[in-house]
């Protein structure tokens, strides 16, 4: 047993068997032990890859779909824009690079609840002190005359450990997200649902079954399903601050009971499926896919393919192929970043793998 799995022991035996959500929790976020302060990332060197950690195509789209939805409100200034799960930051320096135009009246707050990984943000951007990205609506001078804000000049970065208590003007993005807020687990056992829980026997982490309410669906003996009450109360969290925008991978509830619960709980380390998530607590990653119909109903839900290409990927590929024709003979920095559009174009669209994440949007 690691020194994670004692303490979960050590919980164990004071206690009786504790919900899977307590262990994925202290497995993911434990602040000493947890996968995600003791090295654990996305990225190539990381775990695992996510959209932004395929090159900087995916930033750039989403700063074309910023400046879109920055018209669309009229232009804003201050424009907040909150990215959660933010990790070290990837996806912030690919959307700051691409240059849109809201870029003067951008307010970017990443929020990212691992220290190892906020501390990995400064090393390539700007962060400034966090209560500059969020005007006051009009200042008071030492008269006590009220005048309006002075306006800073963006783009302005600033990272938080949580979501700001904001009411309605941000436009909060999350990628891979919701699928790292840890789950329960409800199995069906003789025709009624019990909770997976996490019990003790011979000094080893087990499951051990538990009556429990569950969902009203069908499902076979031996059916597992995810409960995300937390994931369901982060979009609630962030959809009080403005729009959301997830892109994850996702399915229903009812779906997921017909399919082995090893295909949507699934564990990563090194770029590889782990193990059991019970085994080396804190050294792999654990991720559940996303049940749609238990979070508030988005407004919109796109495969990530379709919503790339309505925000204008097409166009960004054309780009790139223009300038590498324009500088292939020279071969520099510039003209390989061009190229490398289209691959990473097919990775971002293809519907076996990324294309096919969901992109869910609550106004
Ligand atoms: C799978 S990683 C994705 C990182 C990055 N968005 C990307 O696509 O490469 C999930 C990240 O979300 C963070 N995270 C999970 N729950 C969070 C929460 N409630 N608030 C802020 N960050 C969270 C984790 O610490 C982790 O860095």
């Amino acid at each position: 047993m690691n020194e994670l799995e004692r303490r979960v022991a050590d919980e164990i035996r004071r206690r009786g068997p504790v919900p899977f959500s307590e262990v994925m929790e202290l497995a993911l976020y434990d602040p000493e032990q947890g996968f995600y302060a003791t090295g654990g990332a996305a990225g190539r060197r990381g775990d695992f890859i996510t959209s932004p950690e395929v090159g900087p195509l995916f930033g750039a789209v989403v700063a074309r779909a910023l400046d879109e939805w920055w018209k669309d409100r009229g232009e804003p200034d201050p424009f907040v824009v909150i990215e959660a799960g933010a990790g070290a930051g990837t996806l912030a320096i690919a959307v700051l690079a691409a240059h849109p135009m809201c870029a003067s009246a951008l307010r970017y707050v990443l929020v990212e609840r691992s220290a190892a990984l906020r501390a990995r943000q400064a090393d390539h951007l700007p962060l400034e002190d966090p209560a500059l990205a969020f005007a006051p609506d009009r200042a008071e001078d030492e008269d006590g005359d009220v005048h309006p804000p002075e306006v800073a000049t963006g783009p302005i970065v600033v990272s938080l450990d949580s979501l700001p208590r904001l009411h309605g003007f941000a436009v909060v993005i999350a990628n891979e997200l919701l699928d790292n807020v840890p789950v329960d687990i409800l199995e069906r056992r003789d025709g009624r649902w019990h909770e997976v829980r996490v019990g003790l026997e011979l000094d080893e982490l087990v499951e051990t079954l538990v009556p429990a309410d569950g969902p009203d669906i069908a499902a076979r003996d031996g059916a597992r399903v995810p409960v995300q009450t937390a994931a369901a109360r982060w979009v609630r969290d962030a959809r009080d601050c403005g729009s959301v925008v997830a892109f994850d991978y996702a399915d229903t509830t009812a779906s997921m009971a017909t399919r082995d619960a090893s295909e949507w709980l699934r564990t990563y380390r090194g770029h590889r499926r782990g193990d059991a998530p019970l085994r080396g607590l804190g050294s792999q990653d654990i991720t559940c896919e996303v049940a749609v119909d238990q979070l508030l109903p988005p407004a919109r839900v796109t495969q990530q393919a379709a919503w790339l290409r309505a925000h204008g990927i097409d166009e960004l590929v054309e780009d790139g192929k223009r300038v590498w024709e324009e500088r292939k003979h020279i071969g520099d920095l510039e003209a390989m970043r061009a190229r490398s559009r289209v691959n990473e174009a097919a990775s971002l669209t293809d519907p076996e793998s990324l294309g096919g994440f969901f992109v869910l949007e609550w106004d």
